[in-house]
């Protein structure tokens, strides 16, 4: 956890190193903190609350020095079950924000304050499937939203075509200072509209460690929302 002031405060893109090519990990984060990236995105899949099974609290830690060194943040994503149980792993691995999904336990309130009690920026997490309405007995428990615009698990989908539409009825709902952030299929396309829908944070794994070039990939894509 980091002291300075909140990272995601402005529109930014997330690089997620789902799609970074895990043998050299730390030359491709370098080339994306290199370009102007700030909020490394951490995908941890469980094979139980989504069928593919990724990586965990060690390798979050082995990004740990390089990340805040270069002044950044680590947004990490549990699509776990009973994330509740593993938040202080996390936490103690170097994650500044960690989003847990209303779906994956019964317990979202508790580890949502769990995640807080840790240090660490709270995100609560959407299924596309997950009525908006799983906001409102939640407000004041997470500093920001993540909406899936695509079903999670796997890097490299199409984005949702409705997910326009949800992003724009969360952003009527959630107070002001809560910023949406987006995950799944953004691209230069899907990028502009989602900010036009109220999105602030844009998760990007394939379009941008999945390009030839990810600085580059990173710039064009920031320029396409406005971001950071
Ligand atoms: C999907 C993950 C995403 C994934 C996005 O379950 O939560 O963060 O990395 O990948 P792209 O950008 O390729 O859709
Ligand atoms: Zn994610």
């Amino acid at each position: 956890m980091i002291s300075f002031a909140p990272m995601l405060d402005e529109r930014r893109i997330c690089p997620s190193i789902l799609a970074a090519d895990f043998a050299r990990l730390g030359d491709q984060v370098a080339a994306v903190m290199d370009a102007g990236a700030k909020v490394i995105h951490v995908d941890v899949m469980d094979g139980h609350f989504v069928p593919p099974i990724s990586i965990g609290a060690a390798v979050t830690k082995s990004l740990d020095s390089q990340v805040h060194g270069a002044g950044g943040w680590l947004d990490v994503h549990l699509m776990i079950e009973h994330p509740e149980q593993h938040v202080a792993d996390f936490a103690d691995a170097g994650a500044d924000s960690i989003s847990v999904h209303y779906e994956a336990t019964p317990h979202v309130h508790f580890a949502l304050k769990a995640v807080r009690e840790a240090g660490c920026h709270a995100g609560l997490a959407l299924n596309p499937g997950t009525p908006v309405t799983a906001v409102n007995a939640l407000h004041g428990s997470f500093d920001h939203l993540l909406c899936m615009t695509v079903n999670p698990g796997w890097g490299g989908q199409t984005w949702i075509p409705e997910s326009n539409a949800r992003i724009d009825a969360l952003r009527s709902v959630l107070p002001g200072d809560v910023p949406i952030q987006v995950d799944g299929g953004v691209d230069a396309a899907t990028a502009g509209p989602a900010v036009t829908s109220g999105a602030a944070l844009l998760v990007a794994g394939s379009s941008v460690f999945g390009a030839a070039d990810p600085a580059e990939a990173y710039m064009d894509l920031a320029r396409a929302a406005g971001a950071r």
